[in-house]
């Protein structure tokens, strides 16, 4: 995509949050402390969304956007985390242009169908993606909201708190669609990779476009990084994630990736940056290189692998986040405390480290622990 300068409103053009701890980091550079944030520290945790929740549905709270802002910065007030994490859900693109779906409770996204062939992918890329820019203004109102908020905190670091905007990966959403709903293993979307590598290809290029302009939507409205979340990439064997998967990945990011600021280095003189962008996975251990190929700043990494042992596989030189088994947050205070030492230890061995868990907040997780965590990582990674 063309190269856009970002308005001089945004936080990062208006050196707000581009020497924030955590694009410092995702430019590979470290800060006073390490920066932490949390995946799903927006949600069930909190009694006070559990509250603001009651009688919405998930997706029109996602679509309401002093709500969505809301729940955006409940976890930034409360634990002092280094980043906000924009309250939406990776099918909020889907449902903007017009396709069925909800998310139920407990579940997760469900579809009124699934498109597990090439009458279904026909019915679904006949929506155009360029549709989404205008119903995408719920998500701009929202993150505008949210970042007029975030812009007037200072976590300790001296700058404002800084946004992150998200979007699933292609084939996160097409293991959702392929299926109609949730599954364990996203046969269907792997057998439809194979049946029909056409269907395929056409389902991955749309799904794409729409879920890569659903991320540039929030960064244009302000969030100074974006996280691709490929959170079912780890069913797929290395060759079929880079046949079939990766390209699309890269195409999504395409709409970002030309999303630039003007600012100053160091030394003072004038540079012009990009918004960095992360990439997730779960159980990726065999995927992390090409996960990084496919042209990101930082890799976020699951429990499952040691930071240090990903940084060997990567390649040295590449920032990288994570990675607490979010079980260790029910375990003994000590348990949890050396669990935490740990993974800032193993995070050395990458150029720049943003702490998070290796995949979500437990809806069941004592909020009082997850302030611990937030407090350890700035003590302790500094
Ligand atoms: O705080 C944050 O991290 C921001 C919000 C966020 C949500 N979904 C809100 C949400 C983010 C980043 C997502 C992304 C998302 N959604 C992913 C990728 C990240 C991951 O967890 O791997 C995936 C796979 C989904 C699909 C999805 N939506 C699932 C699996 C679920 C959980 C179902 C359940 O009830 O356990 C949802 C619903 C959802 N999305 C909730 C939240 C807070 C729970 C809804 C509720 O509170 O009722």
């Amino acid at each position: 995509m063309a190269r856009v300068i970002l308005s001089p409103q945004h936080p990062l053009s208006a050196g707000l949050t581009g020497d924030s701890r955590l694009v410092r980091a995702y430019r590979g550079e470290r800060a006073d402390t390490t920066p932490v944030w949390f995946m799903r520290q927006a949600g069930r945790s909190l009694p006070e969304y559990r509250e603001l929740r009651v009688g919405t549905r998930m997706l029109d709270a996602c679509l309401d956007p002093a709500m969505a802002s809301e729940i955006t910065l409940q976890p930034v007030r409360r634990h002092g985390v280094d980043a906000g994490i924009f309250f939406s859900d990776i099918v909020v693109p889907l449902k903007l242009v017009g396709v069925d779906v909800e998310i139920q409770p407990g579940r997760g996204p469900v579809f009124g169908r699934g498109y597990a062939d090439a009458a279904g992918v026909a019915e679904l890329t006949a929506i155009d993606p360029a549709r989404l820019d205008e119903a995408s203004a719920p998500i701009a109102e929202a993150v505008a909201l949210t970042i007029a908020e975030l812009n007037r905190t200072d976590n300790g670091s001296g700058t404002a708190t800084p946004l992150i905007g998200f979007a699933g990966a292609p084939f996160t959403l097409a293991a959702y669609l392929a299926e109609g709903g949730p599954s364990k293993d996203h046969l269907a979307a792997r057998t439809l990779m194979h049946a029909d590598p056409g269907a395929w290809r056409a389902l991955m290029d749309w799904t794409a476009e729409l879920t890569g302009r659903f991320l540039r939507a929030q960064v244009l409205a302000g969030a100074s990084a974006a996280q691709l979340f490929d959170s079912w990439a780890g069913a797929l064997s290395l060759a079929d994630y880079e046949t079939h998967v990766a390209p699309a990945s890269a195409n999504a990011l395409s709409h970002v990736h030309g999303l630039e600021y003007e600012t100053t280095d160091s030394a003072g003189s004038p540079v012009t940056r990009a918004v960095p962008v992360v990439h997730f996975g779960v159980g990726t251990g065999e995927l992390l290189g090409a996960m990084h190929g496919i042209g990101v700043d930082a890799v976020g990494v699951d429990y499952r692998v040691p930071l240090d042992v990903a940084a060997a596989r990567i390649g040295a030189g590449v920032p990288l986040q994570g990675n607490l088994d979010p079980a260790l947050l029910a375990a003994p205070l000590p348990a949890l405390e050396s669990a935490v030492r740990e993974v800032l230890r193993r995070g050395t061995a990458a150029p720049a480290h943003v702490f998070n868990l290796g995949h979500g907040v437990p809806p069941e997780t004592d909020p009082a622990v997850l302030t611990r965590v937030v407090e350890l990582v700035h003590e302790a990674g500094a």
